[in-house]
């Protein structure tokens, strides 16, 4: 499935009202047995430039301490079926947080990403604080986060932000041939290993290993898991049925 942020006369700002239609459409991508990836996109020239800077003005804190709000973004991050950024151009602030809640990060050559919030008297406060360094290192992190300087998606492939540069014009075939072959896994298990690998950002790598010891035990409860192994077996192509 692609889903396509289109608000591209304010750049994709995240207004609360584009964050509510991301997550009812992702909540239906989650519901569908027969989606089993989605792409996520941007109209026109930015994926995201950010939160919405006009509704912070007027609203202050509330803009941002909204409970509402708060909770779309966090059942954004809560998606368990795999997520692919295709970050078409601009990943600014709350643009490049939402790409970082993505499982797999494309851009185009000319996208610029960072977080300028600096430069308006604030810093990322939706999770760039925290997965920045965790992806790109203490000190690279603290250069974006300080500065507000966005960078090319060549820097960003380099420091491991994200795995692919494409020319413009292959971005979303890419991004497409990349769901399409996760979508050909088992939509039971994709959210597992999904799961596992996330655990590696989060949590002490003893606890992580755990965790995935956890989940490996719980998915072979499923049909797929069995399937998988008796078509190996089999020397056929696993029938995977979702579950
Ligand atoms: N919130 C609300 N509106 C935004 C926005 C944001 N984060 N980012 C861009 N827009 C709006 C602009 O206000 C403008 O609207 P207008 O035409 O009604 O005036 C429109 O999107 C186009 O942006 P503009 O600034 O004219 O484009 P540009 O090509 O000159 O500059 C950027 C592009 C990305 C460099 C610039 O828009 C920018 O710095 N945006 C804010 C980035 C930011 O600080 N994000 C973190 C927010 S906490």
């Amino acid at each position: 499935m692609l889903l396509t942020l289109n608000r591209p006369d304010k750049l994709n700002a995240l207004s609360k009202a584009l964050l509510g239609e991301l997550e009812a459409h992702l909540a239906e991508a989650e519901a569908d047995p027969g989606t089993g990836c989605v792409v996520l996109t941007g109209a026109g020239r930015a994926f995201a430039a950010g939160a919405d800077i006009s509704d912070m003005l007027e609203r202050g804190v509330d803009s941002y301490a909204d409970p509402e709000r708060l909770s779309r973004w966090a059942r954004i991050e809560g998606f368990r079926k795999p997520l692919i950024a295709a970050i078409n151009g601009y990943a600014l602030g709350g643009g490049l947080e939402l790409a970082l809640l993505c499982d797999i990060l494309l851009a185009s050559d000319t996208a610029k990403l960072g977080t300028p919030e600096i430069k308006i008297g604030s810093f990322p406060g939706d999770g760039g604080t925290q997965r920045l360094p965790r992806l790109v290192g203490n000190s690279f992190a603290m250069q974006m986060v300080l500065t507000g300087e966005p960078i090319t998606a060549e820097l960003a492939e380099r420091k491991g932000l994200i795995s692919e540069v494409l020319p413009a014009d292959r971005l979303l075939e890419r991004a497409l041939e990349i769901a399409g072959q996760i979508a050909q896994r088992s939509v039971a298990i994709t959210p597992y290993a999904k799961t596992a690998v996330r655990a590696a950002a989060e949590l002490p790598l003893a606890e992580g290993l755990l965790r995935e010891r956890e989940l490996t035990i719980e998915a072979f409860e499923t049909h797929d898991r069995v399937e998988g192994l008796r078509a190996f077996a089999e020397k056929r192509p696993a029938k995977f049925k979702g579950k």
